[in-house]
């Protein structure tokens, strides 16, 4: 029993999240498959309030854009004294930004072997610079569309890094085997019981028990799925 609190202590990822918005990011890591590689001391996940870090009567965490122009940009100072606080030897930071290198499954496969990562949430028309060229290491997007803030894009991240911890998810499934992964194709469409639902029925194959015939369908189906839905895929 020691043995594995011990074990499992070593092994803990541990997540910071950064934003203005906390009840956010942690909202949709709080149910579920997530939930409970929390519990099991899998991740340790936190969400700051980055206001906390920020000085003066207001707590100011924005400011006009220098040189002019729309909007506001989220102040170095309080960005600074967060990650300097929160920051150990083995860190890695993350910013969340539509600028950033879409996010991939590959990503949360390296990340999900990090030590600690500290994920740092945009707001406003983003972050000062300088922040990026001094205390940020990746800049990820969960796609090109603009979010109101950042948190959403942090919980989206964070939850496809958790579910690859080992252990975190519970069925003998591995994460091996779905899309994105090996090869870099969607899944085969897939079917359970009824065999026959108001006369839409399960392709026959799949009923076979030939597992050489249903793997061989599987294959081709996918392939027809990736090149109608992302045929992009089939050109990386
Ligand atoms: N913040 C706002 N939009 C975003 C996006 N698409 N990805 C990551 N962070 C964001």
């Amino acid at each position: 029993m020691l043995l594995t609190s011990f074990a499992l202590l070593l092994l803990t990822v541990r997540i910071d999240i950064i934003t203005l918005f906390p009840e956010i990011a942690l909202a949709p890591l709080s149910e579920s498959i997530i939930r409970r590689a929390r519990e099991a001391g899998l991740v340790d996940i936190h969400a700051h309030q980055l206001r906390d870090w920020a000085t003066g009567k207001h707590r100011k965490t924005d400011e006009y854009l220098c040189g002019g122009g729309q909007g506001m940009l989220l102040k170095p100072e309080p960005i600074f004294a967060a990650v300097e606080e929160l920051k150990g030897d083995d860190t890695q930071v993350i910013l969340m930004t539509p600028q950033g290198a879409p996010f991939k499954q590959h990503h949360a496969q390296r990340l999900s072997s990090s030590k600690h990562l500290i994920i740092l949430c945009g707001h406003y028309e983003g972050v000062d610079h300088r922040v990026i060229e001094t205390l940020v290491d990746e800049e990820i997007s969960i796609g090109d569309y603009v979010l109101t803030n950042g948190a959403i894009a942090a919980a989206v991240v964070t939850d496809a890094i958790v579910r690859l911890i080992p252990g975190a998810l519970g069925d003998a499934r591995s994460p091996e085997e779905e899309s994105f992964t090996n090869p870099n194709m969607l899944e085969a469409p897939a079917y359970t019981k009824p065999n026959d639902f108001r006369g839409m029925k399960v392709p026959e194959v799949l009923l076979s028990g030939d597992h050489g015939k249903i793997e061989a369908w599987k294959k081709e189906q996918a392939h027809q799925r990736t090149r109608a839905n992302r045929p992009d895929l089939l050109e990386d």
